[in-house]
C-alpha cells in the first residue's frame, strides 16, 4: 500500500519493485507492507485507485472486482491484446513495463480532482452515471422539482427514489404514481380522493394521492403520456400547493415535492402541441438525464456482478458465482436496446439456465449473440495498436456527440482536458 498526499493506492503485482522506485521518485511517500500481492477481501473503499499488473495470473477477476470500487490502472509486458482486453474490461489506462514517470505521475494528476462516487443502490461508476450522481445529490439538498429522461430501463425510478431517499424527506412517503394507467374518469378520485357522500357510492372518505404524499415525495412516472385532463389538474396543484377533494369546498394544503420522469422528449412534445409548456417549465427545475447503457458500456462488468449476487439464491442447487470471459465479452458487445433492465433479464435468465457456477455463452439468449458488432482484428506494434483502439472511440463518441468535446468526454468517462490532449496528439479535428 503506498500513499501519495491524501492518495491511497493499491498495488496488486508480483514485481512492484520499478512502480515503488516511480511512487519513489515523483514525491510519494511509501509504506510498504510486507504482502504485495494484496489481500483481496481487504476494504476496497479505503482506496483511491488501484494499479494492477496484467502479467500475474487472475488479472481479469482483479480487475472486474476492483473497478467497482476504484479507478484502474493496469501495467504489463507488450501484449496488444492483454492491453485492449484491459481496456475494454474497464481499466482506466494502460502503461507498458518498462514504467515511465511522467506518465504515471499524469495518471495521478488526472484523479487529483475527482470526486468519489458512492449512492446507495446505483451500480455503476463511468463518467456520465458520474454526473447523473451528483444531480442526484443536488436534487436532494434542494425541494425544487426534477425530471428525470432517459431511455426505458435507464434506471429512472432508482434515481428518483435515490433523491427521496437523500433528501430531508427520507423518513415520510414516497409516492409513485403511474400516470399512464390511470383513466380521465378516475383522475381525480385518485389524485384528491372524495368525501363521503360525493357521488352515488362514496360511502366513505377517501383520501387522494397528493394527501398521502404530503411532507414526502410525488414520483410522476411516465409524465409523457399523459392526457390534456391530468396535465391542466396537477398543473394546479405544482402551482398552488393545494387541492381541493370531491365534494368538499375546502382546499388542502400540501407540502410536496414533485420528481417526474419519461422516455419521451418533452421538448418535441411543447412544440408539438401534445404537452403544455407551462407543466413543461414547472416540472424541468433540476434535469437529469440517464444516458442509455451503450453509452457506458464500462459499467456493464459491474452491473453484471451485482445482478449475480442479486439473483443467484434463486438456484437452490449450485451457487452460481461468476461469467465467463466469453460471455462477458458477448454482453460488451451488444447494443441493450432495453438498457438496464434488460441486462438484468439476461443475467436472471441465465441463471435460471446454466448448468455450471459460472454463466456461459450458452446461457445468453441467442438474439444476443446474432447482434454482435463485428470485432476488427488488431496487429502491429502495441503502441499503434493501442492508439487505434483509442482513435476509434474517440471517433464515435464524438460522432454520437456530434463533435461536442465536453459531451464526447463524458461518453468517453474522461476530462474534457485530457479529450483535448489526444485530439491534438491524433490530430483530429472534432
Ligand atoms: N445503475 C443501476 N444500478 C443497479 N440497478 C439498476 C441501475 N439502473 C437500473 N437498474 C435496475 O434496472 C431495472 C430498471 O430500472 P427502472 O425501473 O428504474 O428503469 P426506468 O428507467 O424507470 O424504466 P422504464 O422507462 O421502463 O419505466 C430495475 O430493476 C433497476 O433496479
Ligand atoms: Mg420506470
Amino acid at each position: 500500500m503506498v500513499f501519495l498526499k491524501s492518495f491511497s493506492v493499491l498495488v496488486i503485482s508480483d514485481e512492484p519493485k520499478n512502480l515503488y522506485e516511480i511512487f519513489d521518485s515523483i514525491g510519494i511517500t511509501l509504506r510498504k507492507t510486507n504482502k504485495t500481492k494484496a489481500s483481496i477481501s481487504s476494504n476496497f473503499s479505503a482506496y483511491d485507485i488501484a494499479f494492477i499488473d496484467i502479467d500475474a495470473d487472475g488479472w481479469e477477476k482483479r480487475l472486474l472486482e476492483l473497478k467497482q470500487y476504484m479507478p484502474v490502472i493496469t501495467f504489463g509486458k507488450p501484449d496488444i491484446e492483454k492491453a485492449v482486453k484491459s481496456m475494454k474490461l474497464g481499466a482506466t489506462d494502460f502503461l507498458t513495463k518498462p514504467l515511465k514517470n511522467e506518465l504515471v505521475k499524469e495518471i495521478f494528476e488526472n484523479f487529483k480532482d475527482k470526486p468519489k462516487v458512492e449512492i446507495e443502490g446505483l451500480i455503476g461508476k463511468s463518467q456520465v452515471m458520474e454526473d447523473v450522481y451528483s444531480g442526484i445529490r443536488k436534487a436532494a439538498l434542494t425541494d425544487s422539482n426534477v425530471l428525470i429522461t432517459g431511455e426505458s430501463g435507464t434506471g429512472k425510478e432508482l434515481v428518483a427514489r435515490a433523491i427521496h431517499k437523500l433528501s430531508d424527506r427520507k423518513e415520510n412517503p414516497f409516492i409513485v404514481i403511474n400516470c399512464s394507467a390511470i383513466p380521465d374518469t378516475l383522475l381525480e378520485s385518485e389524485l384528491f380522493g372524495f368525501e363521503k357522500g360525493a357521488f352515488t357510492g362514496a360511502n366513505y372518505t377517501k383520501k387522494g394521492l397528493f394527501e398521502w404524499a404530503d411532507k414526502g415525495t410525488l414520483f410522476f412516472d411516465e409524465i409523457g403520456d399523459v392526457s390534456p385532463l391530468f396535465q391542466t389538474k396537477i398543473l394546479r396543484v405544482i402551482q398552488e400547493g393545494e387541492f381541493i377533494r370531491i365534494g368538499s369546498g375546502r382546499p388542502i394544503r400540501v407540502d410536496v415535492r414533485f420528481i417526474a420522469a419519461t422516455n419521451k422528449d418533452l421538448t418535441k412534445a411543447c412544440k408539438e402541441g401534445g404537452f403544455r409548456e407551462d407543466l413543461f417549465y414547472r416540472l424541468n427545475v433540476i434535469h437529469i438525464e440517464i444516458p442509455p447503457l451503450r453509452n457506458r458500456k464500462e459499467d456493464i462488468p459491474s452491473l453484471v456482478d451485482f445482478f449475480i449476487k442479486k439473483h443467484s439464491s434463486k438456484r437452490k442447487d449450485i451457487n452460481i458465482k461468476a461469467i465467463t470471459e466469453e460471455a462477458l465479452d458477448a454482453l460488451m458487445n451488444y447494443s441493450f436496446p432495453g438498457n438496464v433492465r434488460e441486462l438484468e433479464n439476461i443475467i436472471e435468465r441465465a441463471i435460471a439456465f446454466t448448468n455450471s457456477v459460472e454463466i456461459t455463452i450458452k446461457d445468453l439468449p441467442s438474439y444476443l449473440l446474432k447482434n454482435q458488432h463485428p470485432k476488427k482484428i488488431l496487429f502491429g506494434p502495441l503502441r499503434e495498436a493501442v492508439d487505434n483502439f483509442e482513435k476509434e472511440l474517440i471517433w464515435s463518441a464524438l460522432q454520437k456527440s456530434r463533435g461536442n468535446i465536453s459531451k464526447a468526454a463524458a461518453l468517453l468517462g474522461i476530462h474534457r482536458q485530457q479529450l483535448q490532449r489526444k485530439l491534438k496528439q491524433f490530430k483530429i479535428s472534432p
